[in-house]
């Protein structure tokens, strides 16, 4: 029997693998063939491209929500600003002719819902701008693009729905 530093050889003849190394080699054994069930992709279909994939859509998704969200708050905030000016240059301008509670005089009522230009915001911005053959002046020059922007949004915020 050899023997270096005091470590034996284990003794030839007796073949008996030690236990605790069966344990760890069927274990492994069984390991290797459950990672290669797992993420073969000719198994379950798994694969890492697909899994990358996955996860860069999950955080594109979030990103966008995100976006979104700030994006409505913006607007909707811009909105209530331009609303509240609109509310001054519509005394001013426009309640001779649509009446101070929009109820309409000389021109119609624009408390909605139905207009006959459209109920849009845009649709507002364009009457106010260019006018219409039938009577409703139109104020480009007069106010320019932002008071009409407010005044539009004045009307769109008073809505009826
Ligand atoms: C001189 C009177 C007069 C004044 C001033 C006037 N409007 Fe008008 N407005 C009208 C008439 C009349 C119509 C209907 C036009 C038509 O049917 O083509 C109209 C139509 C409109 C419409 C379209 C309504 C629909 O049903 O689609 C909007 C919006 C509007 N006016 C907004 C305004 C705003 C805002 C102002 C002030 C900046 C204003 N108007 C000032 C007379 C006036």
């Amino acid at each position: 029997m050899a023997e270096f530093d005091g470590i034996q050889e284990r003794k030839e003849g007796k073949k008996k693998i030690p236990l605790g190394m069966a344990v760890l080699f069927i274990g492994l054994v069984v390991c290797a063939l459950v990672y290669l069930y797992l993420f073969l992709p000719q198994t379950t279909g798994w694969t890492q491209a697909d899994r990358y994939e996955k996860l860069i859509k999950t955080q594109e998704a979030a990103l966008t929500e995100h976006g979104k969200a700030d994006v409505h708050a913006e607007s909707e905030h811009e909105q209530m600003v331009a609303a509240e000016q609109g509310k001054e240059v519509y005394a001013a301008e426009c309640a001779a002719c649509h009446g101070e509670k929009l109820e309409g005089v000389v021109g119609p009522a624009l408390g909605g819902p139905k207009f006959k230009y459209g109920a849009a915001l845009e649709d507002h911005i364009r009457v106010i701008t260019k006018g219409t053959q039938k009577g409703m002046p139109g104020f480009g020059q007069r106010l320019g693009a932002a008071k009409i922007r407010n005044v539009a949004s004045y009307i769109h915020t008073r809505h009826k729905h």
